[in-house]
């Protein structure tokens, strides 16, 4: 018998670099009036607790505290950063083997409870995870979902506003795909407030737009590599991924972004996860937007799932 979900509750699994950070930027975001934080070590999910609740009386009123799955099978959204991170020059396909052994250790002692929540899978490599966690618990496939590419996108529209000098929130661009080596760049639709992106690139003085697109689209896929090799981790972009997403659910927004999310059939693509964009809202991944490619950006993402299935098929699950 599950407990009834409490929608004023998340709970993280994994309080290092990530999963700390994603509590801060939840606590600060005031969604939440309970933070569960459950990590192997004890100590460290007690001390980010601590930490994190000196800062209340400048933010909101939220109990914030180390527990375990016994305290976190009535949160409504259950955030998974726990496992290896990239060490400089590792790929995040490289950390599937030792994180797809903790998720067997993980994704049970939830699913056992009859958790009828919404898992977020942030724990790389995030497409792979998110996959493990589906086969793993048995939960719907709206049900659970990953951060997916929902922060190359936003690095995308970072570098895309710095390079054509305007707001990035007025910037509607996407990678799809692997949140990986293999992600998709989306030119063909990529627009500055309705104005299609070549033309507002020639607005601003910038002609060479095979160039611009392959180096752009470069720097979006080594952003991880660079910040590792300067800082050891990534961890604020995605804290703040993480609290948008919440707030989608939480607030049931109906907002889309391209999370991590399964894919059975749509563009050909079939028993995968993709970070594809959909329609995430209280029930989670509620609507599997039937975005547009163009040709070649539809042959990426067929070489973006390839490189999904086969690591998928090395996996005893
Ligand atoms: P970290 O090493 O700082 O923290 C990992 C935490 O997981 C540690 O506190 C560890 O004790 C805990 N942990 C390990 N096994 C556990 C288990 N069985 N149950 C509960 N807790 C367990 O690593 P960091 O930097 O926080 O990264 C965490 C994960 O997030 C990595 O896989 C990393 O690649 C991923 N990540 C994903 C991003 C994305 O965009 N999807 C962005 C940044 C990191
Ligand atoms: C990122 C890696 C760590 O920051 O997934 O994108």
């Amino acid at each position: 018998m599950s407990k009834p979900i409490n929608d004023r509750k998340v709970a993280i699994i994994g309080c290092g670099f990530v999963g700390s950070s994603s509590a801060f930027a939840l606590m600060q975001g005031g969604l939440f009036s309970e933070i569960v934080l459950v990590d192997v070590d004890r100590n460290r999910a007690e001390g980010e607790a601590l930490d994190i609740s000196h800062g209340m009386p400048f933010a909101h009123p939220c109990k914030i505290y180390a527990g375990d799955y016994n305290d976190i099978d009535d949160a409504a959204i259950i955030v998974i950063t726990a496992g290896a991170n990239q060490k400089p020059g590792e790929t995040r396909l490289d950390l599937v083997q030792k994180n797809v052994a903790i998720f067997k250790t993980i994704i049970p002692q939830i699913s056992e409870r009859n958790y009828q929540g919404i898992i977020l899978v942030v724990s790389n490599p995030v497409d792979i995870l998110t996959y493990v966690t589906l086969k793993l618990s048995g939960m719907p496939a709206t049900r659970v979902l990953g951060s997916g590419t929902v922060l190359d996108s936003a690095r995308f529209k970072y570098i895309l506003g710095e390079h054509l000098s305007v707001d990035p929130r007025n910037v509607h661009a996407r990678i799809v795909g692997e949140h990986g080596d293999s992600e998709v760049a989306v030119w063909s639709t990529a627009n500055i407030s309705g104005i299609p992106i070549h033309d507002f690139c020639e607005l601003r003085g910038h002609y060479d737009h095979e160039a611009a697109m392959k180096r752009i689209a470069e720097d979006v896929k080594n952003s991880a590599y660079e910040i590792i090799e300067k800082k050891h981790a990534t961890y604020y972009g995605i804290a703040m991924t993480v609290k948008r997403i919440c707030e989608a659910i939480a607030r049931d927004e109906k907002t889309i972004i391209p999370v991590s999310n399964y894919q059975n059939g749509e563009y050909g693509l079939d028993d995968v996860v993709l970070s594809m964009p959909a329609i995430v809202g209280r029930g989670g991944v509620e609507y599997k937007v039937p975005a547009p490619f163009n040709a070649q950006e539809l042959a990426q993402l067929h070489e973006s799932a390839k490189t999904m299935k086969e690591v998928i098929e090395t996996l005893d699950l």
